[in-house]
């Protein structure tokens, strides 16, 4: 991604992109005409009730999904026309996911699902893992190192999911109801985590959820009513 870009252009474009699904015979309209600009560094959340469309949208902004119409650019280059290597090889690069159901793979101790996308990177086996053990203990693991993800608890695994998908300094993480299978208490830290992480790279986030309670953590509320946006909010940061 070239430099100019991340500074001149916004880092996600969104511009008129329509999702439907076939579904037994009928048409299902999940976005309308979405149109969306989100700066480098913003914590964006893509608010709404179940249905309105929020995972379909953020799969089409990731590159999960194409459009049926419109286009999504990221860093200037257009993922909703790459062919699959290339979004593949460029979703390694440039973007980090934090799933609801943490998506740890359960055979890998903590610290190797960590340090995964730096093997996608080329980066040595003894190097990665010291990073992934440095991230570890930042989130608050170091006692669970050498654990695997069957071994920990859920908010554990989430603070690894994290660790995981920060550790390649993505430009973009995305992440659906990541603290949807967890108690408050949690969902307090891993949001703060997830912030903090933001704040110091510089790096986008692009949260959906539809508990108000996480959104208030965004930068900017972007409501979405049957596929639609129907408000878009940015609020002044919390120093
Ligand atoms: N693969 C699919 N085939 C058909 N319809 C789909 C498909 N995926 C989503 N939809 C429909 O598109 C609409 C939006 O779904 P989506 O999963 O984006 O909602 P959501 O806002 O993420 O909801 P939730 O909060 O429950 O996760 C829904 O009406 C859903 O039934
Ligand atoms: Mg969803």
């Amino acid at each position: 991604m070239e430099e100019t870009c991340l500074r001149d252009r916004p880092i996600i474009e969104v511009r008129d992109v329509r999702k439907e699904y076939p579904l037994g015979g009928e048409t299902v309209v999940a976005l309308k005409r979405i149109n969306l600009r989100i700066r480098r560094g913003e914590i964006c959340c893509i608010f709404g009730t179940s249905g309105s469309g929020k995972s379909t949208l953020l799969n089409q902004l990731a590159g999960m999904e194409k459009p049926t119409r419109g286009e999504v650019k990221i860093g200037g280059a257009c993922i909703s026309r790459m062919n699959e290597n290339k979004l593949a090889a460029f979703r390694q690069r440039h973007l980090g996911f934090v799933f609801q159901s943490y998506n740890l793979l359960p055979n890998l101790t903590a610290t190797e699902n960590v340090a995964m996308p730096l093997m996608f990177r080329g980066v040595p086996r003894a190097q990665r893992e010291k990073a992934a053990r440095e991230l570890l203990c930042r989130v608050g693991l170091s006692h669970r190192l050498d654990h695997f993800p069957g071994q920990m608890s859920g908010g554990q695994q989430q603070r690894a999911g994290i660790a995981r998908a920060f550790i390649a300094r993505p430009d973009v993480v995305f992440a659906d109801e990541p603290t949807g299978n967890l108690d408050s208490k949690t969902t307090v830290e891993i949001m703060d985590m997830i912030c903090s992480f933001s704040r110091k790279f510089h790096q986008t986030i692009l949260l959906v959820t539809h508990d108000p309670e996480m959104a208030a953590y965004a930068d900017r509320i972007v409501r979405l009513i049957d596929g639609e946006i129907v408000s878009d909010e940015t609020k002044r940061r919390k120093s």
